[in-house]
């Protein structure tokens, strides 16, 4: 099972394990504004995948769920993910990052509980969390490891840190065995457009102004969606029961560097009418309240006890990015016309 499939990552998890030939995926999801069955289009009547429509805080609903798929792995993906949001409305991400991962843990266990010994043993819950949750690094030093201590910032860093402290209570109070990750920001095909790198591209095709916030000084650690996918497989596969995994690209760069990047890559592929440069349509905004100014990821332990490693560079990533919203408009542009248009979100108390 995994848990909002049909978000972002999720949806590329779904389609990554599908693809194997090693699963059938029962993809449990509320879909929320975030949440598009059309990005699993291609999986739509496919034998190894199903779709149910619930929400991970109906713990009746997911428990007979669990039963009827008869779920042997969990792959927990469903959350609000957006830090903006959390700013304006931080309930929705207690309501389902915190109780929602427990309500899910609830259900979970009683299913594990009336498996089999064997299925039992090979019973995986896998909790899939984020690089913010241990807060922020100063611009020139550090790296985040698994043993870095938790200090969240936003409200969604502290639900996401909330929900990976009931996750190892469920562990060690009751057995559960369960996996954690940890990754830094991600990016690529289906990413909402409210999040920097497709809304940047959006806006940027549609002659918008391109928002950067604060000096655009900012540092992520950015992370191709299917390198992630495949992590994920293999820490859900062969990640040690209780342990965490950090995954994350090497790839460090400033906000500006990363709109910099796709203006220089929309300017080769669809060049303006008026011949400027999309550079020109970057501005400058009020910065997000709480910033965290940097994040970067140390994946040595996922590399050398998984032997995991991405297969995109940042460059070559955006570059697949920037090409596939080029030609799937069908995918993004309902999106931007019925469910959000780009307005500026997460300014409540901006000093
Ligand atoms: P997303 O917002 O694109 O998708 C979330 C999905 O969860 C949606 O399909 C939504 O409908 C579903 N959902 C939300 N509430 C639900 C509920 N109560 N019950 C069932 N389904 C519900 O998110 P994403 O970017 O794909 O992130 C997936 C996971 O990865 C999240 O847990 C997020 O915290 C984590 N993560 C994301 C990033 C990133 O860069 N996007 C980085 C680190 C960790
Ligand atoms: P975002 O994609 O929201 O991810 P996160 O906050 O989880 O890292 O933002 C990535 C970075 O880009 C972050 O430092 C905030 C910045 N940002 C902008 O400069 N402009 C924007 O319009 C958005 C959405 C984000």
């Amino acid at each position: 099972m995994v848990t909002g499939g049909a978000g972002f990552i999720g949806s590329a998890v779904c389609r990554h394990l599908v693809g194997t030939g090693s699963y059938r995926v029962v993809n449990l999801d509320k879909l929320t504004y975030a949440g598009n069955l059309t990005s699993l289009r291609d999986l739509e009547g496919h034998p190894n995948y199903v779709f149910r429509h619930a929400d991970i805080c109906d713990t009746d609903k997911v428990r007979q769920i669990l039963a009827d798929e008869q779920v042997d792995l969990v792959m927990h993906l469903a959350a609000e993910s957006h830090v903006d949001r959390s700013i304006d409305g931080p309930m929705a991400f207690v309501t389902t990052n915190v109780v929602g991962t427990a309500s899910l843990l609830s259900a979970v266990l009683d299913h594990w509980r009336g498996l089999g010994e064997d299925a039992r043993k090979r019973f995986r819950f896998h909790h899939v969390s984020t690089d913010e949750v241990f807060g922020d690094l100063p611009f020139d030093s550090g790296v985040f490891t698994e043993e870095s201590p938790y200090k969240p910032s936003s409200p969604y860093s502290a639900s996401k840190a909330a929900s990976d402290h009931f996750v190892r209570a469920w562990h060690e109070t009751y057995g559960l065995p369960v996996v954690l990750s940890n990754c830094s920001n991600n990016y690529g095909p289906y990413h909402f457009p409210e999040k920097l790198i497709p809304l940047v591209i959006a806006n940027a095709l549609d002659e918008q102004p391109l928002p950067v916030y604060g000096k655009g000084a900012n540092i992520r650690d950015w992370l191709f969606v299917e390198d992630h996918a495949r992590a994920l497989e293999t820490v859900m596969t062969r990640g040690r029961v209780g342990d965490s995994y950090n995954i994350g690209g090497r790839a460090e760069r400033t906000n500006l560097e990363v709109v910099e990047t796709i203006c220089a890559l929309l300017d080769a592929r669809r060049p303006r009418a008026s011949g400027r440069s999309h550079l020109d349509l970057i501005t400058y905004v009020t910065d997000r309240p709480g910033h965290d100014r940097r994040y970067a990821i140390d994946p040595t332990k996922s590399e050398r006890e998984l032997g995991w490693t991405p297969l995109e560079t940042f460059e070559t990533g955006l570059a697949r990015t920037v090409d596939w919203y080029l030609a799937n408009g069908w995918w993004w542009r309902p999106i931007r016309e019925q469910r959000f248009d780009g307005s500026r979100q997460g300014l409540v108390g901006a000093k």
